[in-house]
């Protein structure tokens, strides 16, 4: 790439992001779906409830380009218009998750293809393939287009790029695909022998003579190589990732100042690479996909923070949901205490999906603001009451930081390595990730989740999950992080293999052996259900149930602090602490669950003297911190159906009722409080 190009790329998102500068809330609005005699009461609705921006457009390519070289963006221009008149912004979709059915029929070679041979079929959205030379031509021309389009319209303010990439299908196995796939292992590995060596091919007579040999990983009758699996995941992720990077180039050349985002989180893209490309990362929230949702929920906006460490949501969950099938409606109040929970984890603005129920097709289930019959009834004034509070507090706590002392490496690596190496039915990554969050968050901590390039020393405690393939880069990180006063805390069968997802000949954990100063000599995989198979003992007695695995440890410089309770490993160690420089290197020897979360946290955090965001908050309500400049904001969310009592003491201001906060108070069900205090 030409160095001016990479300066510029580099220097344009960080400019961008200061266009980001209100705090966004609105709804996604489909004007292709309705009369346009609907479009000025639609929009006195929206202005009466606090809404300054809509997103639209992103599946309405057939209206933008009728036929292939006729571009027609009239009902847009009108509709932004129209908006725009009762103070609204646009948020503008790239279209290109739903192209016309021109496109597909004329170039079939743009459909994505299953792994059984079979092409999707064109009659729903996101069936084609990124790596279509076709499609990637047509996308960019659309785009190209719409940007030149609305180049000098006041009234966009930014672009949301395609609509959630790997939604619904998140591998494709096409001929395009399998051209791509050979050119990005060239890259990697240069020669074939290279390859050949790295993904030790030697094995099963799998030596490949030549690259038209080397293929996508189709179904065989025996499992593929765990170095060919990871590999195709990470070039999946790559090509989404330079999917997205041909619209970014043309919007930030033609739309400078717009702010550029992608919304959603799916399967096989590394999200804080991709998510370099953005100035914000947009998460699409459905809590109603749990019947319980506070703590999922939780740790998934926690993971999203983290992927650009700038957040704001995209499609926030409104009324029920469902498509063939229908999740539950929530609650009065909960709509809005769950907008309030996705702020509360960092987002800088929100917009709930959807304006007005669809009255065809498979959304006509999707609960918008407006239902079917367009009657603004109890859920648009819990709409209002909400717009009304982000109004009074939006700009206030806009940029304003989740700062956490904890923090969970996660790594997209592995992901992908458990994805085809699954161990056992029980191992649920996302499942630890969500005790880990659920621990901290009982406790009363901010928790982050970061990728291996955030700087570690941020933190006091981070949390190491299934961190199977250990490089130098990381070894090393995770050195220095514990070399200067931090704690680690790295889970079983981790660091067994390198990068190149194979074993190695070193004695485990590869690369980190010295730093925890323990060797692993064996292990148990036990079968499910696992968790009465065997425990770990603290010194104080109390146990916590082993999670599928457990490493038999030999401690070289570690001390032991609990040990394995039965089986043939009975009386090993079973968590060890390895003090290195001025901090602690700790071995778990099981994979985290709620109850070892727990009980890590408390021995750790109580190590580094952290101090709960707040006292005297009963179980049930949520407490967060962002905070900046001089103050902290205490978001505090009442998850239970029933009133609660809090006692967060005196010196806060409740900034809903813009009035000094009364020591001690009482929550509503679903009632939420954002309460601020100096530094
Ligand atoms: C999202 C998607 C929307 C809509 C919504 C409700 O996944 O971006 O277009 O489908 O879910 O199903």
């Amino acid at each position: 790439m030409p160095r001016l190009l990479l300066a510029l790329l580099l220097v344009l998102p960080a400019f961008a992001a200061e266009r980001y500068n209100t705090f966004l809330f609105g709804v996604a609005y489909y004007p292709e779906q309705w009369p346009e005699s609907y479009w000025a009461p639609d929009a006195r609705l929206m202005r009466d409830a606090g809404v300054n921006v809509v997103r639209m457009g992103e599946f309405a390519w057939y209206a933008m380009e009728p036929r292939e070289d006729t571009f027609d963006f009239s009902l847009f221009d009108r509709a932004i218009a129209v908006l725009a008149r009762h103070g609204i912004k646009t948020i503008l979709g790239t279209p290109t998750a739903a192209p016309p059915k021109w496109l597909t029929a004329r170039y079939p070679e743009t459909l994505a293809v299953y792994s059984d041979g079979r092409v999707a079929d064109d009659q729903a959205r996101r069936h084609t393939c990124y790596n279509s030379p076709v499609y990637r031509r047509l996308s960019k021309r659309i785009v190209e287009e719409m940007a030149e389009h609305f180049k000098g319209n006041p009234n966009v303010i930014g672009w949301q790029i395609d609509n959630e990439f790997n939604c619904g299908l998140s591998e494709c196995y096409s001929e395009s695909c399998g051209n791509a796939f050979r050119e990005w292992l060239k890259g990697r590995y240069g020669e074939l022998h290279s390859l050949n060596e790295r993904w030790g091919t030697a094995f099963w007579s799998q030596w490949y003579t030549s690259w038209g040999q080397v293929d996508l990983p189709f179904p065989a009758p025996a499992s593929h190589n765990p170095a060919h699996e990871l590999d195709y995941r990470r070039f999946i992720s790559d090509s989404v990732a330079s999917y997205q990077h041909d619209q970014v180039e043309i919007l930030r050349r033609v739309r400078p100042n717009d702010f550029i985002t992608h919304n959603g989180a799916f399967k096989n893209i590394d999200y804080y690479k991709m998510s370099r490309d953005l100035d914000l990362f947009a998460f699409d929230n459905y809590p109603c996909f749990q019947e319980k949702p506070q703590y999922t929920t939780g740790a998934n906006l926690t993971r999203a923070r983290g992927f650009r460490d700038r957040l704001m949501i995209m499609e926030q969950q409104t009324a029920a949901g469902g498509q063939t099938y229908l999740l539950r409606t929530p609650r009065p109040g909960e709509m809005s205490l769950w907008a309030f929970q996705s702020i509360a984890h960092g987002a800088d603005g929100l917009l709930h999906f959807r304006w007005r129920t669809a009255r065809k097709c498979i959304e006509e289930y999707w609960g918008g603001v407006l239902d079917h019959d367009n009657i603004p009834r109890a859920l648009y004034q819990e709409f209002k009451k909400e717009g009304a509070e982000i109004r009074r507090i939006g700009n206030e706590i806009l940029g304003s930081r989740v700062v956490s002392d904890i923090a969970v490496l996660n790594e997209f690596d592995d992901e992908w390595v458990l994805d085809h190496q699954y161990l056992t039915k029980e191992v649920n990554l996302a499942g630890e990730f969500e005790d880990l969050f659920q621990a901290a968050s009982e406790a009363r901590y901010n928790i982050d989740f970061i990728g291996r390039q955030a700087d570690f020393n941020r933190y006091k405690i981070v949390f190491g999950p299934h961190l199977m393939l250990m490089d130098p880069e990381l070894a090393q990180k995770i050195r220095k992080f514990v070399e200067q006063g931090g704690t680690f805390i790295l889970s079983a069968h981790s660091a067994i293999k390198n990068h190149d997802n194979a074993m190695t000949g070193e004695v485990k954990p590869v690369l980190v052996r010295d730093l925890f100063g323990v060797e692993v000599i064996d292990f148990q995989c036990y079968q499910p259900p696992s968790r009465k198979k065997n425990a770990i003992r603290f010194e104080d007695g109390s146990t916590v149930p082993v999670n599928v695995f457990a490493d038999v440890l030999k401690t070289t410089q570690a001390a032991t602090v609990a040990t394995w309770e039965h089986d043939s490993m009975k009386g090993s160690p079973a968590l060890t602490e390895n003090k290195y420089g001025k901090g602690i290197a700790a071995y778990y020897a099981s994979f985290f669950n709620l109850e070892a979360a727990r009980r890590l946290l408390r021995r750790y955090a109580a190590e580094h003297n952290l101090k709960p965001l707040l006292a005297g908050i009963p179980s049930g309500v949520e407490v967060t911190r962002r905070s900046k400049g001089q103050n902290h904001y205490y978001f505090v969310l009442n998850h239970e159906e029933q009133s609660v009592a809090i006692k967060p003491g005196p010196g806060y201001f409740d900034l809903l009722e813009n009035a000094p906060a009364p020591a001690n108070m009482t929550l509503r069900p679903f009632e939420y409080k954002v309460l601020r205090r100096a530094q």
